[in-house]
Formats: structure tokens, sequence, C-alpha cells
């Protein structure tokens, strides 16, 4: 990993960079369309929004901007809770790429594991991969049980879940769980929605090395074979971020990181939400 266009291989063989750009909480319109614009320019080529986020038009205006290729672009959205089903997904679908001004999408995800739902959401996504207008499909907020359970059904294995993940939260069953099953590990809220900027032991690593709490977290985060989505409407954020190949963590730092878990979540716990 040596640029920040670097790329993992999905179970399929898609190609999926790294490190992408999380617009949760960036308001449609000027706000989605600069930071958007603004990331693509610092070189971000993946960008993960959510129907949720309610700015998937804003998205699409400021990638617009830039002028990058269409396929140089790697653009996931998801499928909101109240819209599970499997006629609602493909519905959900389309309004999803109407905004988003895209004829294929390259990764849709189930945002959260809805009882008594998921399976037929996941068949719509399965109708939707094999008729060639999402790239890879996936899940997001799926524990060990949940993939269990939709395994036992599905004629697509997911290529990525997007789960919690930081130093508080290392979530190792579930990395070594997706690992054996080929299924990509993506972070969400990799800084702890910025609250891991003052942690002491995070300081001084970053100290040691010359950089910044964040850009440790995100480096730990390549390191350990993590797709990672950091959010910021800060333009020096959005580009520092992208600054994480010009050092190397050691095992030692990667060890001490590794042992601050505590299982903290800032989001919602996936066995236990009420949206
Ligand atoms: N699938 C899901 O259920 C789910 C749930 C949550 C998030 N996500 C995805 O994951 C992405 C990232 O998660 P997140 O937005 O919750 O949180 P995050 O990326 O962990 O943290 C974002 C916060 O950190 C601050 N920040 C960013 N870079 C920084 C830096 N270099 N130094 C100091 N502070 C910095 C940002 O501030 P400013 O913006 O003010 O600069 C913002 O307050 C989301 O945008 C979304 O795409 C998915």
């Amino acid at each position: 990993m040596k640029h920040v266009q670097d790329t993992t291989t999905l179970n399929n063989g898609v190609k999926m960079p790294w490190l992408g750009f999380g617009v949760f909480k960036v308001k449609d319109g000027d706000e989605v369309v600069n930071a958007v614009r603004t990331a693509i320019e610092a070189g971000y080529r993946s960008i993960d929004t959510a129907k949720v986020y309610n700015n998937e038009a804003g998205v699409a205006q400021g990638i617009r901007e830039t002028g990058v290729a269409r396929e140089d672009l790697f653009i996931t959205t998801k499928v909101w809770n109240s819209d599970q089903g499997y006629e609602s997904t493909l519905a959900a679908f389309e309004d999803s790429m109407k905004r988003l001004e895209l004829d294929y999408l390259d990764l849709y995800l189930i945002h959260w594991p809805v009882k008594g739902k998921y399976k037929d959401t996941w068949r719509a996504l399965e109708k939707l991969y094999k008729e060639g207008r999402v790239r890879a499909i996936g899940v997001s907020n799926f524990q060990i049980h949940h993939l269990e359970d939709l395994l036992m059904d599905a004629t697509v294995k997911p290529a990525v879940n997007q789960v919690e993940l930081h130093p508080l939260l290392t979530q190792t069953e579930l990395r070594e769980y997706c690992s054996k099953h080929e299924i990509q590990i993506e972070a969400w809220s990799p800084l702890g929605q910025g609250h891991l900027m003052e942690h002491p032991l995070l300081q001084d690593i970053a100290a040691k090395h010359g950089k910044s709490p964040a850009q440790v977290i995100l480096r730990w985060d390549l390191q350990n074979g993590i797709v990672t989505i950091p959010k910021s409407v800060t333009p020096e954020r959005i580009r520092a971020n992208t600054e994480l190949y010009d050092f190397e963590l050691t095992a030692e730092d990667i060890e001490q990181i590794n042992s601050l878990n505590e299982n903290k979540r800032f989001g919602a716990d996936p066995d236990n939400f009420n949206f």
C-alpha cells in the first residue's frame, strides 16, 4: 500500500480503494458538493454515502464538478431500513441511482440487519448484481450470527461488511470470521467520530512518527487490511487523511493500539437498534 488510490481485490475480483471518503452528516447542497470535490481533488476515488444521509444528489454534483471519469470512481450507497424487503429494495435502488446520476453502482450495502427483512433484501441485491447494475454487493453492521444466517441461503457471498471499527472497538472476532469467508471488512467511524484525537497513546505514537492521531489510526487500518472511510468537511483534514503512505507503524505500535480495545461503540449496537 503505497498510494491513496491503492486497492484491495474483493471476493468477486472487483477492485476497491483501501481509502474512501465518508459523507455521513454532511449536508446536501454546498457542504457535500464542496467536501466531495475537495476529496476527489485530494486523490480519493471512493465515496461512501447512503440513502438515509440525504445527500446522494450533492455527491453526484461534487463528482460531476471534478470531471473525473466514472470508471475511475468507486461509489457506495446503502439501502435504508424502511426500504428493506425485495420489491421495496429494488425501487429504493432505482431512486438512489437517479439521485446519484449513475447507470451502475460499485457497491450496494444493506445498511442494518433488519430482522425478518434482510434475507429478502439480499435477494434483491443478488438480482441487481446478476443483472450487472452493481459491481459488488455487501452488508453493513452484520455480526457473525447475521452473516451465518445470510450465508445459509445466499447465492452470492457478501463482498464487504462495513462495521463500526476503531481502536476502542477492534472487532477481532468479526475480522477473523470475515477474513475466513473472504468478506472485506470496512471501518465506519474509523476516527471514533473524532473522539479519539486526544488519546494519550495515539498522541505519543503520532508524535514519534511526526504524524497526527488521525493519520496513525488510518494507517493502523491499512496495515491491518481494513478498508477505511474517514469523514471530514474541513479541507485541510480531508487532505491530511490521505497522507498515510510516508510512514509505517511498527509491530509494537500496532500491538499497543490493538490493546486499546474496550468494545466501546459510539454508534448503535447491531443487536439492539430501534430504527
Ligand atoms: N454503515 C453505517 O452504519 C455507518 C455509520 C456511521 C458512519 N458510516 C460511514 O463512515 C464514515 C465515517 O464515519 P463518521 O463520519 O461517523 O466518523 P469519523 O470519520 O470517525 O469521524 C469524523 C469526525 O472526525 C473529524 N475529523 C476528521 N478528520 C480529522 C482529523 N484529521 N483530525 C481531527 N478530526 C478529524 C471530523 O470533523 P470535521 O468534519 O468537522 O472536519 C468529524 O467530526 C461516515 O461518513 C459514513 O460514510 C457508516
